[in-house]
C-alpha cells in the first residue's frame, strides 16, 4: 500500500480552517476555501444550471442594456436611446474578474465609442486572468488589457487612469486629460460579504476613483411577490446536486491539504434562508455524532451540528442604497430585469 507525501500545508489553509471549526457555538469555514480547482470548476457549472438564474438574468442585462450603462456611466440622466457622447475617453476595471465571460459584452459596445480600450482585470486566479486576457485579445483588436493578480480585499492594487489627447487618442505620451474609469463588481460577489466586509472592499475601491468616475455593482435582490423566496433557495439547491458537491468539496480540499479524515457520506449540504440578515446561509451538517481529525487536532461533532460555509447577501432597494452610501457612492441609475430579481447598480463618486 502506497501512502500519499503529506503536502505542507498552506498557512491560510491550516489558521483559518482550524479558527473556523473549533469556533463556538457556531463552526465556520471561510468561503474562499470553495475554490481549488475542481471548486471552481463546479462554480463554473452553476452558472449553467437552470436554478442558478443569478449569470443567467446578469448577462441578459449587459446584453439588453450594454449601451444604456455606458450612456448612463458617461452622461448620468441622458434619456435612454439618446445619442451617446464621449466627453472623455474611458477605460473598464473589473474587481475578481475571473474569466470575464460577461464583461466582452460591455467591451464589445465600449469599443464601438472609442478605437482603443484599456481594461483592467483584477483576480486572485492567475490561470482565469489569463484564459481572460487571452479570449478577449483573439475578440477585440483595439482592447489593451492590463491584468493583475490579487486579492482585492487584502492585496494591493492599483487602477490606471492613462491620460489621453485632445484629439482622443489613448495613451497619448503629450496627453491632457486623465480618463474616466468604470469599475466592475458583479456576478453578486459583493453578497459573500458581510455589510461590514463590503464597505471596506468598497471603499478601497473608491480611494482609486475620482468624480466622473463609476462603480457598476451587480446583486441579487430579496425575495418579493415577484420574486419567491423558493426561487431563490432552488438556486443554492439544485436538482442535480451541483451546489451540494460544491459544499461538500470543501471537505475533500481539507482531507487533501491538512490531513483530514471527513467522511463525505456523514455530512449533508444545508441551505438555510436567514430572513433577518436577508441573506441564505450554506452549511454542512452532520449527520451522526463524531470526531474528526485535522491537522492533528481532534473536531467534534454532534449529530445536527452544522459547519456554516457561505453567506449569500440578497439586497433590496434600500439595503443597497445604505451599502453604497456608506462607502462613498451614490446610486444614478439601476438596471433590473421584468421580475427585479437581480440588479446592475451604476453609482457614481459621492
Ligand atoms: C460567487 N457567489 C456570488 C456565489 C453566490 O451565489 O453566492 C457562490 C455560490 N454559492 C453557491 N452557489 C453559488
Amino acid at each position: 500500500m502506497t501512502t500519499a507525501t503529506p503536502v505542507s500545508p498552506n498557512e491560510a489553509v491550516l489558521t483559518e480552517a482550524l479558527a473556523g471549526l473549533t469556533s463556538f457555538p457556531q463552526k465556520t469555514l471561510p468561503p474562499w476555501l470553495f475554490y481549488d480547482e475542481r471548486g471552481s470548476a463546479l462554480f463554473e457549472q452553476i452558472t449553467h444550471l437552470p436554478e442558478y438564474y443569478l449569470t443567467r438574468i446578469e448577462r441578459t442585462l449587459f446584453s439588453a442594456h450594454a449601451d444604456d450603462i455606458l450612456r448612463q456611466f458617461l452622461t448620468p440622466g441622458a434619456p435612454s436611446g439618446s445619442p451617446l457622447l464621449v466627453p472623455d475617453l474611458f477605460t473598464i476595471a473589473e474587481l475578481g474578474a475571473g474569466t470575464a465571460s460577461k464583461t466582452g459584452l460591455l467591451l464589445h459596445a465600449a469599443l464601438l465609442l472609442q478605437p482603443a480600450l484599456l481594461y483592467q482585470p483584477i483576480d486572485v486566479s492567475a490561470p482565469a486572468l489569463h484564459a481572460a486576457d487571452q479570449a478577449l485579445t483573439a475578440t477585440f483588436p483595439g482592447l489593451v488589457i492590463r491584468p493583475q493578480v490579487a486579492n482585492y480585499v487584502a492585496d494591493p492594487y492599483t487602477l490606471d487612469h492613462p491620460s489621453i489627447s485632445p484629439h482622443g487618442s489613448p495613451f497619448h505620451p503629450a496627453s491632457l486629460t486623465r480618463s474616466r474609469i468604470l469599475a466592475l463588481y458583479i456576478g453578486s460577489s459583493i453578497g459573500n460579504f458581510t455589510p461590514d466586509e463590503a464597505t471596506t472592499i468598497l471603499r478601497r475601491l473608491r480611494t482609486h476613483l475620482q468624480p466622473g468616475d463609476a462603480l457598476l455593482l451587480g446583486t441579487d435582490l430579496a425575495p418579493s411577490r415577484q420574486k419567491p423566496l423558493s426561487t431563490i433557495l432552488a438556486a443554492y439547491n439544485d436538482a442535480a446536486g451541483v451546489t451540494a458537491a460544491f459544499n461538500l468539496n470543501v471537505l475533500t480540499r481539507l482531507n487533501r491539504e491538512l490531513d483530514a479524515d471527513f467522511r463525505l457520506p456523514a455530512f449533508a449540504h444545508r441551505v438555510r434562508w436567514n430572513a433577518a440578515e436577508s441573506r441564505i446561509e450554506m452549511h454542512l451538517e452532520s449527520l451522526l455524532t463524531q470526531t474528526v481529525r485535522v491537522a492533528g487536532h481532534r473536531i467534534h461533532f454532534d449529530q445536527g451540528n452544522t459547519i456554516h460555509t457561505e453567506n449569500s447577501y440578497k439586497f433590496t432597494d434600500e439595503a443597497l442604497e445604505v451599502q453604497l452610501a456608506r462607502s462613498g457612492f451614490t446610486p444614478t441609475h439601476t438596471f433590473h430585469d421584468p421580475t427585479r430579481s437581480f440588479a446592475l447598480t451604476l453609482a457614481h463618486t459621492l
